[in-house]
Order: structure tokens, then sequence, then C-alpha cells
């Protein structure tokens, strides 16, 4: 199960770093606190103390399973956890953001550490606007500035340890196509012109395998990985 053993710290410098393939599958890491919270791309992800949820979990997936499918199982499970939480439809902006009406209020990291992988979910909950970073790439916004109401964070973190459990089972027994639909209806950049890693083109969807298709001059290109900029008209 998810969440045992669960280690809570009140501060580290990022809960990816707590977490260790000596570990069961399912350890969680959590903390109130990241002083060098890690985004992808070697970017940063902050928090103002106690208002996020920062989480890790330590998974053992099989050598048949392509470990970069799970920044996506982790992303779905995130998006659908906090559409939960607010009653409204969350978006994936591939790979690994979670939005709300355009606005990055969750993001997932997948770090390959001995053989295993830890996966980490940070998901702005409590913070106020003046709280969020004012230099995102993408505007921010939290559970809080979307709909007003402030939350415990225990009880997040038990609903997305759930549905990142069932996701993973599901992509375990099936694989990525089994939740092709599930991700690909919150896909937010399907038919948007985008320059991913200095291609240029029109999204064209998420492949059954995770990547990002895209439509170019010269024909459908898949992406594996990189930051998409997507051009506003
Ligand atoms: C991103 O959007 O670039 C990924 C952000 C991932 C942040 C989470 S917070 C918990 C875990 N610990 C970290 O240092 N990063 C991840």
């Amino acid at each position: 199960m998810f969440g045992e053993p669960h280690i809570h710290v009140e501060e580290c410098e990022s809960t990816q770093l707590l977490l260790d393939a000596s570990l069961p599958e399912g350890a969680v890491a959590t903390a109130a606190h990241q002083t060098g919270g890690r985004g992808r791309l070697g970017r940063t992800w902050e928090d103002a103390a106690g208002t996020a949820l920062l989480c890790s979990v330590l998974l053992k997936p099989p050598p048949q399973r392509r470990g970069a499918e799970l920044t996506l199982v982790g992303g779905l499970a995130t998006a659908e956890t906090v559409e939960r939480a607010l009653g409204r439809a969350a978006q994936l902006k591939w790979p690994n953001d979670v939005l709300v009406d355009g606005r990055k209020l969750a993001g997932g990291l997948a770090e390959l550490r001995d053989g295993a992988v830890v996966l980490g979910v940070g998901v702005n909950v409590n913070q106020t606007v003046e709280q969020l970073p004012a230099d995102a790439r993408t505007p921010p916004a939290s559970l809080r500035t979307v709909d007003g109401r402030t939350r415990e964070l225990e009880p997040l973190l038990g609903d997305l340890l759930r549905s990142l459990e069932d996701a993973y089972r599901v992509w375990l027994a099936r694989g990525l196509g089994a939740l092709h639909e599930r991700i690909a209806a919150r896909d937010c950049l399907r038919g948007r012109d985008v320059s991913v890693n200095g291609v240029g083109g029109r999204a064209a969807g998420i492949s059954a395998d995770g990547r990002l298709e895209l439509s170019t001059e010269s024909g459908i290109v898949l992406v594996e990985s990189g930051e998409v900029a997507v051009f506003v008209a």
C-alpha cells in the first residue's frame, strides 16, 4: 500500500532525497517545507512553509515498462485528485504540469535512483496569490486561489496516494494505453501551435506510450521529453 512507510519532516532540501531503493515500493516522504525543491529540467520548486503538498513516492517498476511514462501516470493521478478537491476540470500540459484555467497548480518529477523511480508531486494548496512565485514560466495557482477555500493537507495526501496507486497498478498490469483516454481527455496542448526543443508545429495529441505528437511541415514528430512553449495568437 502506498504510504507505508511514511517519512514526514518539517523541513528538508527536497523530499526526493529522503527515499532510496532500500525502502519498499510505495514508501512516501513528505515535508512541510523544502529549501531546495526541485522541478523538471533543473528548475526549482518553491513553497511557502506549510501551504503546499510536497511528496515523493518510491516506485519499482519492472524493466519491461518505460519509466518515463510515470511522469504522465503521476500527472493523471494528480489532475484527478485536484478535480475531486475542486469539483471542476483540470488539464494536463504534457508532460508534467497540472493546470486549472491555464494556471499551473501542480507538477510532477520522476527521477531514477539505483534502478528505482522517485516520483515527486508538488500541489499548491493553501498559498495566497502573494505566496506563489511571481516569476514562474506558467502563471501559478493554488487550490485556494481557485476557490477561496483553505484545506488540510493530510486528507489530500491520502486521496493523491490512492489515486496514484490505482493509476500505477493499471499501468503495471496493462500499460499506459489503458490510461490513455483519461490522459487525452485532459490534454490542453492538442490543436495548439507550440515549439518543443526548438521544433515548431501543432500539438496533435499524446501517443499511447506517452510521447507528444507534433504535427510539423515534415510530418508527425514524436517528442520524448522537453519543454513546450505555447504560441499565443
Ligand atoms: C515541475 O513542475 O517541474 C515538477 C515539480 C515537482 C515538485 C515536487 S515537490 C515534492 C518533490 N520534491 C521536489 O524537490 N520536487 C518534487
